[in-house]
């Protein structure tokens, strides 16, 4: 359902000029309550405001990005999420749990289900590689270590991190091995939920591309939910099944892509509709071609098989006719 409401243009409340305009509503299946809830949050450091009445929903199977310019509190919001802040007012519940509520075990058995890669990639420089990745599970003080330690390499297998470099420390690592790894440590656990504040930061755009295909492959195999954080529009275009933009304190607009990019407001046209934006959208454009090729493919695949399932039931009632049971008169006795 489209929503043509643009910020700002409801004059009556207060309110309803900062609800994000609704471009589509999600889900359009059944796909149970939002596995994230954030009603209407305000985050504040001393007299400084960084989210005012803020509200977002993010569902399970979902890739949501959430864009902003530097500073407007993206990071804080993972971190609202993660219950490393606490709302100044408003609430997040995750998994339907309120986590500002929550007390120290909740919360860890919520840590659980959840992965986070930080921004500065986080890897504990003091620990190997093989260290870093077992370090949660050897929290959860449940594991023997031979589980683990064939979890680790299992998990540094997904991401495509040679076990040779298991052993090696941060330090002797580059920055895409470094994510990798970070990764395979969020991973750890096995999450529903895995956060990512820019994934692809700092990487160089092979690397960048090969990053997204490895989580696109992980949502995709894992059944992930995944929220990100990222200022980079290939990044953005390719994986993202919603975008919320983060602007003056609160979320302006959530929707597909091409939804958001129709919203009328000064931070969407500098930050998607550059030569970056223009460049990265013919590549939206080639993956909805080729999309719209596949289904046209599987449509028409469809449609033999129904055909031939008919011809065959066809033939098989006509061979049911002829195939009529002899009167017993006509049984011919041996
Ligand atoms: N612990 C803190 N104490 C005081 N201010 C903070 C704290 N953490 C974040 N801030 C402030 O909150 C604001 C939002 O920070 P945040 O790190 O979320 O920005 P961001 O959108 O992630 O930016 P970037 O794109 O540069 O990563 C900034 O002004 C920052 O200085
Ligand atoms: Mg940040």
């Amino acid at each position: 359902m489209a929503d043509s409401t643009t910020p700002g243009t409801d004059a009556h409340s207060a309110k309803a000029k900062r609800a994000p305009p609704r471009l589509t509503m999600m889900p359009t299946e059944d796909v149970g309550p939002p596995l994230v809830e954030i009603d209407g949050l305000w985050t504040k450091f001393g007299k400084t405001v960084v989210h005012q009445d803020l509200n977002l929903e993010i569902y399970s199977g979902e890739i949501l990005s959430i864009v902003g310019g530097s500073g407007t509190g993206k990071t804080v919001l993972l971190r609202q999420m993660l219950g490393l802040e606490r709302p100044a007012r408003g609430t997040v519940k995750v998994f339907g749990e309120d986590i500002s509520a929550a007390g120290a075990d909740q919360l860890r058995r919520m840590r659980n289900h959840w992965g986070m890669l930080f921004q500065q990639g986080a890897l504990y420089s003091a620990l190997t590689v093989f260290d870093n990745i077992a370090q949660p599970m050897r929290e959860l003080r449940a594991l023997p270590e031979d589980v683990i330690y064939d979890a680790v390499l299992l998990k540094m297998n997904m991401v495509g991190l040679g076990i040779e470099h298991a052993f090696k420390m941060p330090a002797d690592l580059s920055g895409g091995m470094i994510k990798r790894a970070s990764l395979a440590r969020a991973l750890a656990l096995e999450p529903q939920l895995l956060f990512l504040d820019e994934p692809t930061a700092g990487l160089d755009p092979d690397l960048s591309d090969a990053f997204v295909a490895l989580i696109q492959s992980l949502h995709r195999e894992l059944g992930l939910t995944v929220v990100m954080v990222t200022h980079d529009l290939d990044t953005l275009f390719a994986l993202s099944t919603r975008i919320a933009v983060l602007a003056e304190k609160h979320v302006i607009a959530i929707g597909p892509t091409r939804d958001v990019l129709a919203v009328d407001h000064p931070f969407i046209k500098q930050f998607f509709l550059g030569a970056r934006g223009q460049r990265a959208l013919e590549v939206l454009d080639e993956h909805d071609e080729e999309l719209k090729q596949y289904e046209e493919e599987n449509e028409q695949l469809e449609q033999a098989y129904q055909q031939q399932q008919q011809e065959r039931q066809e033939q098989a009632e006509h061979g049911a006719e002829n195939a009529a049971p002899v009167p017993l008169s006509k049984v011919p006795e041996d």
